[in-house]
């Protein structure tokens, strides 16, 4: 996607550059257009080297090039962040005397606005009005959030966080093929409690499943997450928390009949300890033995049963395995009929490759088709999706 970053002159500038990056990371094109006052706030360097493009910011530069309208016809979406009381003022009455006023007039792509200023300013009469003005011309403005605002003061007036406004953006451009559709993504990794302070963990993230969450939002979803030892706050989000795999079993049991898909990433633990110690278990010998015992496999009991009661819905699996090649898809496939899946998400993880990072290659394999996807958990969230609506569009 080729992605128009608009930047004026607050504060809140220097958080653009996060917003610039996290573009950049999930593999779009981005352009920055800073105004003259943005720049007394964050450097044109930081924002070159972060969206690996020129920066623009001068209505008069490249004048042969015509860049206003280079510009407003190469964005397909644009974010201005932050959007200062000023920027909105000189939008909603249309005026053209800098290099953004010009793209945003020029531009057909879908406009967002993320506000941020102190509170007063954003509750004056006059930027409601611009706001309202704005609205009514199909641009979407973004409201800003709560919280800590430049000095010591506290109010409604922060810049949201720039995931928040990223999705906000490529949502506007992102067609809304799962709307009507409930989704349940499950992920994190499980954690079975030895003692008070020790446990059986694992190395998952909750990436891939942040990234399943974030698509399916985008396109129209209605969407719960339960989340294993990591922290997701989204207002699009229900977000069920849970530590290990009974308390996971649990969350799942009253839920799973509720959904059109259901998305497991979850690495769950195998095993738990026979008995929980609730004294710290002390050093007193040279070796210690921990007694084991399995815990259910909760994807293959409950998607059977998902199965029996609704032939409609959906299940995907993960499986992690340290194997490639060949060996690779065959345990993946013993396991997508042993869980009694649709598709099972495969990838080789011998070298650690796939874990707290953003990039992953993976096999989405289904009972009669396997593709390759390398790229971004975005991306790959992405395939899956439409793997899925395929598969029911063929059925
Ligand atoms: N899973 C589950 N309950 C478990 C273990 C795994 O629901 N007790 C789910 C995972 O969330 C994942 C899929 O099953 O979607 C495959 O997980 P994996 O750990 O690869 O499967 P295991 O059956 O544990 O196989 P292995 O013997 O390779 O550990």
């Amino acid at each position: 996607m080729r992605v128009l970053v608009g930047i004026t002159g607050g504060i809140a500038a220097y958080k653009s550059a996060e917003i610039v990056r996290a573009f950049s990371e999930l593999g779009h094109d981005v352009r920055v257009i800073a105004t003259p006052n943005a720049l007394r706030f964050i450097g044109a360097a930081t924002l070159e080297a972060l969206s690996h493009n020129q920066l623009f910011s001068d209505l008069y530069s490249d004048i042969p090039d015509v860049r206003h309208i280079e510009l407003a016809q190469w964005a397909e979406v644009v974010l201005v962040a932050p959007a200062t009381a000023s920027f909105l003022a000189r939008s909603a009455s249309g005026l053209a005397d800098d290099l953004l006023g010009n793209v945003l007039l020029a531009t057909t792509a879908p406009i967002a606005v993320a506000p941020a200023m102190h509170s007063e300013m954003w509750l004056n009469a006059a930027t409601e009005a611009n706001v309202s003005t704005l609205r009514a011309r199909g641009i979407t403005v973004i409201e800003p959030g709560i919280g800590r605002l430049t000095g010591e003061d506290t109010g409604v007036g922060r810049l949201p966080e720039a995931n928040q406004l990223v999705q906000a953006t490529l949502s506007l451009v992102t067609p809304k093929d799962l709307s009507g559709k409930s989704i349940l993504v499950v992920a994190g990794g499980t954690r079975e409690f030895i003692d008070p302070v020790r446990y059986i963990g694992n190395r998952s993230s909750g990436k891939q499943g942040i990234a399943l969450v974030e698509e399916a939002v985008a396109r129209g979803a209605s969407v719960t997450l339960i989340a294993a030892n990591f922290n997701y706050q989204s207002s699009q989000v229900k977000v069920i928390d849970v530590v290990d795999t009974d308390g996971l079993l649990a969350a799942m049991s009253l839920l799973y009949l509720n959904f059109d898909f259901i998305v497991m990433p979850a690495a769950v633990s195998d095993y738990r300890a026979k008995s929980f110690s609730e004294k710290k278990i002390k050093r007193s010998s040279s070796s210690y033995s921990l007694e084991l015992t399995a815990n259910p496999d909760v994807i293959a009991t409950l998607s059977a049963e998902a199965r029996k009661v609704n032939p409609e819905v959906r299940v995907v699996g993960f499986a992690a395995e340290t194997e490639s090649g060949s060996a690779l898809l065959s345990l993946a496939k013993e396991k997508l009929s042993k869980k009694h899946l649709h598709l099972i998400v495969a990838n080789d993880v011998s070298d650690g490759a796939a874990f707290d990072v953003d990039e992953n290659s993976v096999h989405i394999i289904s009972e009669n088709t396997s593709k390759l996807v390398s790229g971004s958990k975005r991306l790959i969230a992405a395939e899956i999706y439409t793997v899925l609506l395929d598969s029911i569009a063929l059925s």
